[in-house]
């Protein structure tokens, strides 16, 4: 999206700007990508108001479908719109089963909303030192709509869809934009550093890459994928 052609309230007053009574639900996904554009282009970001702009969006499948691409073996990760370099937004989508690693966001700002379906959050605490398994916090459900938020101060997550019989698509919008994160084993607490790669961008598929080469997982929701088939949230793709 060309940021040329937007009016951007700058000299808006910070507290103005940020007052949820001033927030104006998105009338259509364009309209929220335009809005997101708008709000990323301040110095601060109030992360309660983007949270409610983005559950304030009623998804609506015909306006992102064509950015949601599936794959029978693992989640995609495809981009939507690189935020004039401010942040990457983007669209997963889950086949029945499928599931995240337990990763971190780069010192980022990771916000996740709900388009289709509903998915499970598995929040951990930093391990603590070399060998120590990472106990889970807290877990959470997300339904159609809800948006969730989380960084590296809250902690490392793995995200899931449980249902055996939907599919799910979230949109993720990540700011600063990041090349690489970091991955966990959940025995061991052991990191891997995984590049960001993406399955489609702007609605058109990505050339096939070493991602073939990759172990992908599809587990069964009530237990923990194999610790040889747990891959990354942020590298799967290309
Ligand atoms: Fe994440």
């Amino acid at each position: 999206m060309d940021d040329s052609t937007m009016q951007i309230p700058l000299e808006e007053k910070e507290s103005e700007f940020w007052d949820m009574k001033n927030l104006r639900p998105p009338v259509d996904f364009e309209d929220l990508v335009r809005q997101l554009h708008i709000v990323f282009q301040r110095d601060r970001i109030d992360v309660d108001y983007v949270k409610a702009l983005m559950a304030s969006y009623k998804s609506k499948p015909s306006e992102w479908k064509q950015f949601a691409k599936f794959d029978e073996f693992r989640y995609t990760r495809n981009l939507v719109d690189e935020g004039n370099d401010k942040f990457n937004l983007i669209v997963l989508c889950w086949n029945e089963g499928q599931g995240s690693s337990i990763h971190d966001h780069a010192d980022a700002h990771c916000f996740m909303k709900v388009l289709e379906g509903q998915l499970d959050e598995v929040l951990f605490d930093w391990p603590t030192e070399e060998g120590s398994q990472l106990l889970e916090k807290q877990t959470s459900q997300f339904k159609e709509d809800e948006c969730a938020y989380i960084c590296d101060d809250i902690g490392l997550h793995r995200v899931e869809n449980p249902s055996f019989t939907d599919k799910a698509v979230s949109l993720h919008l990540y700011s600063p934009p990041f090349t690489e994160c970091a991955s966990f084993d959940q025995r061991t607490g052991h990191k891997n550093m995984c590049k960001v790669t993406f399955y489609s961008r702007a609605g058109k598929r990505t050339p096939f890459g070493k991602w073939q080469k990759q172990p992908t997982v599809t587990f069964h929701p009530t237990s923990l994928p194999p610790r040889s088939l747990q891959h990354c949230c942020e590298s799967e793709d290309n």
